[in-house]
């Protein structure tokens, strides 16, 4: 199964891969996951990435491509991937699109997951993460069972650097004027599902399982 997950910023995205990729043991791969862990590691990548993140803005095509690329390239992404965050720009799909031509891999869906503004600076600016198993909470909506503590692991939650109301509204209008073009780009060549994301987090997995065409 070789599945794009398209959304704006805190549609669930991250919530939803989860699952997926335990569902159908594909790999996850997850541009912002990667950017925070070369950032994390204070990696060449790490010190490209960081300023743009902070900001809201996308890291520049050329980067983040290049990564992408050979991730794909891997022997365990053969069977089956799930990109989360990837592509976000018209450069990025065209750039894809080569890529999994030269790999002769086909897409056998794209997902785009569906939130109103207001709900998502909701879930931005509410959400909490763990330091050690990066577990995803939220104040209100998904609340750990001991304040500042993950339920699996035991550590410590934090607030995202980029989920502030402030560089939320900028990711959103990044989304709207950088990303959003690729649903006009992706509903032309077929295999475009939407979903209502505003649902409770198993109903909306049940709804991509079932635009999947598999059992959830
Ligand atoms: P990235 O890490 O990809 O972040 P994002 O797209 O902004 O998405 P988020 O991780 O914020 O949200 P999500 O949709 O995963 O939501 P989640 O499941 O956590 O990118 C970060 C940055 O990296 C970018 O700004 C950019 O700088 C850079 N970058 C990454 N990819 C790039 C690319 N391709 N090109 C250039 N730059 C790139 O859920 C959010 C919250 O809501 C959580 O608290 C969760 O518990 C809650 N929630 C989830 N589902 C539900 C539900 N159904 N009901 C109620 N609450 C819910
Ligand atoms: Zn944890």
């Amino acid at each position: 199964m070789k599945v794009l997950l398209m959304g704006p910023p805190g549609a669930g995205k991250g919530t939803q891969a989860e699952l997926l990729v335990k569902h159908f043991a594909i790999p996850h791969i997850s541009t912002g996951d990667m950017f925070r862990a070369a950032i994390k590691n204070g990696t060449e990548l790490g010190q490209k990435a960081k300023a743009y993140m902070d900001a809201g803005q996308l890291v520049p095509d050329e980067v983040t491509i290049g990564i992408v690329r050979e991730r794909l390239a891997q022997d365990d992404c053969q069977q089956g991937f799930l990109l989360d965050g990837f592509p976000r720009t018209v450069p990025q799909a065209d750039a894809l699109d080569e890529t999994l031509n030269q790999l002769t891999m086909n897409l056998d869906a794209i997902i785009d997951i569906q939130v109103s503004h207001e709900k998502l600076i909701e879930r931005l600016t509410g959400r909490r993460i763990c330091r050690q198993c990066g577990a995803t909470y939220h104040v209100v909506f998904n609340p750990p069972a001991a304040e500042s503590k993950c339920d699996k692991c035991g550590g410590e939650l934090y607030q995202r650097s980029d989920d502030s109301r402030e560089t939320a509204e900028n990711r959103l209008d990044v989304y709207n004027k950088q990303t959003q073009p690729l649903i006009d780009y992706y509903q032309a060549k077929g295999l475009y599902k939407r979903i209502n994301g505003e649902q409770e987090m198993p109903a909306v997995f049940q709804d991509i399982c079932a635009a999947l065409g598999r059992d959830a």
